[in-house]
């Protein structure tokens, strides 16, 4: 065997093994060999929240957390954000190459074939509260939308896997604007195909009632900017989930709406919402020694720093703080950027931050743009699902074609009680383990 490999003698019976290395890992079930007798199961690794576990291989996107590096199919971000429209990435995302003028011409059309919704949707959409988080209804509509198509379980089909992706890529901005529209009271703005994704994502937003929509240029491009900085980012929790859902053979539309809910959490996309709270808490540049005390205490986090695996910079972050500068032209600066820039600059030169490689992540700036655009905190992480979907869907349709492919299914540590007998209730001695609950 090459020196590739990792020798392990297990002290326990002096016998020693040798463990093959590739693509610098070794593989879990390689350890099920090491037993201490015949009925033994085997070793197994431990690792919660797979802080040091490759989940799967991947070609989509690649992430150097030390050297803050992230490339879609190998091309850097800087250079799609600069030079491609969203729905340009979404294709190289889910194609492996950058479209010809042709091949991009046809993905626009059929994308843009797809963003109506049957009219059922609507009714479901009109059932919410009117103030009824869009996460919480772009969840449920998602879901919905898997009843609507009887051939979205067809997934063993190349064909019918792309035409429920499709579907899904054109559909999810309509389902954000509907829901944004719905809290506000206002009649529902249909898709109009002949502009642009993101151009007919801004006009079922905020068209009145003149009878073309014309979207700003500058807020469009940042917009398809934003979208191509949170397109995909390797196995994230909401993307881990998206395969980890799929791998049972459920649906694409179901396995997105449960890819959804986890980027809702705080912790991961629903942070950006954290971060304007965050920020108009702190309220002025005077009051951030004090909560970065509090934040040092252990009191509370800094939303939108650190990250899982960038222990440099997020090379979004640096993107989004140049698009800020560019959407504050049309829209007036957005007086809690002054905030968040002089939290950054006291933070990176704190210790505790240092100490820790915790750097501005990608949602430590978006909301303050967001917000400047006119959008309300609680549609941020909707702003954040919309470009993510292609993203899942990319991952999703990798995983179906991996000849590795099973359905996703760990074990555990066993830390319960050793067997034994049932007690008759009359028997029973009151115990102090209830949960404390409603
Ligand atoms: C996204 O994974 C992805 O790629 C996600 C994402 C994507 O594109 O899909 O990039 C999008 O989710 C970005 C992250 C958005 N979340 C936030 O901004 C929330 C605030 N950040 C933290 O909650 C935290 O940094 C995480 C969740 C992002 C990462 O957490 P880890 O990797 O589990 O790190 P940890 O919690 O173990 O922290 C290590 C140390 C701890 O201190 P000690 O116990 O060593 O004393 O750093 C501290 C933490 O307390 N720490 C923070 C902090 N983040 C970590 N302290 C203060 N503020 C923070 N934000």
């Amino acid at each position: 065997m090459d020196n590739h490999t990792l020798t392990i003698t297990d002290n326990r019976t002096q016998k020693s093994y040798e463990v093959p290395i590739s693509h610098g890992t070794i593989r879990a079930m390689d350890l099920r060999q090491i037993k201490t007798g015949p009925e033994d199961f085997g070793l197994m690794t431990y690792d919660p929240a797979f802080m040091n576990t490759a989940s799967c291989q991947s070609a989509i996107t690649y992430l150097d957390g030390d050297a803050g590096i992230l490339r879609y199919r190998g091309y850097p971000i800087e250079q799609l954000a600069e030079k491609c429209t969203f729905l340009e990435v979404a294709y190289l995302l889910l194609n492996g190459e950058l479209p010809t003028s042709d091949q991009l011409d046809e993905w626009n059309c059929r994308v843009m074939r797809h963003t109506m919704l049957h009219e059922n949707v609507r009714k479901f959409m009109d059932g919410f509260h009117h103030d009824a988080h869009p996460m919480g209804m772009l969840i449920s509509t998602v879901a919905a939308l898997s009843t609507f198509y009887p051939d979205v379980r067809n997934i063993a089909d190349a064909r019918c896997r792309r035409k429920q992706i499709v579907r899904l890529i054109g559909k999810m901005p309509t389902l954000a604007a509907f829901s944004y529209r719905h809290r506000l009271g206002r009649p529902y703005v249909y898709p109009d195909p002949d502009l642009s994704y993101t151009q007919n994502y801004m006009n079922m937003l905020w068209r009145k009632t003149e009878p073309k929509y014309a979207a700003n240029p500058v807020l469009s491009r940042a917009l398809e900017v934003l979208f191509i900085l949170h397109a995909d980012h390797e196995q994230n929790c909401s993307t881990s989930t998206m395969r980890a859902v799929g791998s049972s053979n459920a649906d694409p539309f179901s396995t997105t709406a449960a890819a959804i809910a986890a980027l809702s959490g705080p912790l991961h996309g629903g942070a950006n919402e954290e971060v304007l709270r965050m920020l108009d808490e702190v309220g002025s540049k005077e009051h951030i020694p004090a909560f970065i005390e509090q934040v040092k205490e252990g009191k509370r986090k800094l939303m939108g720093f650190g990250h899982r695996v960038y222990k440099n910079y997020d090379p979004r972050a640096r993107i989004i703080k140049q698009v800020a500068e560019e959407v504050f032209e049309v829209t007036g600066r957005n007086p809690r950027i002054d905030i968040a820039l002089e939290l950054e600059k006291i933070a990176l030169s704190d210790e505790y931050f240092i100490k820790r490689k915790l750097y501005p992540n990608v949602d430590f700036y978006s909301g303050i743009i967001y917000q400047a655009m006119g959008f309300t905190p609680d549609q941020f992480t909707v702003l954040f699902g919309i470009p993510r979907t292609v993203g899942w869907l990319a991952q999703w349709e990798e995983m179906m074609l991996d000849p590795e492919r099973k359905i996703a299914r760990p074990r555990q540590i066993y830390t319960g009680a050793d067997k034994r007998d049932f007690v008759p209730i009359t028997l029973r001695s009151v115990h102090d383990r209830e949960l404390v609950g409603a």
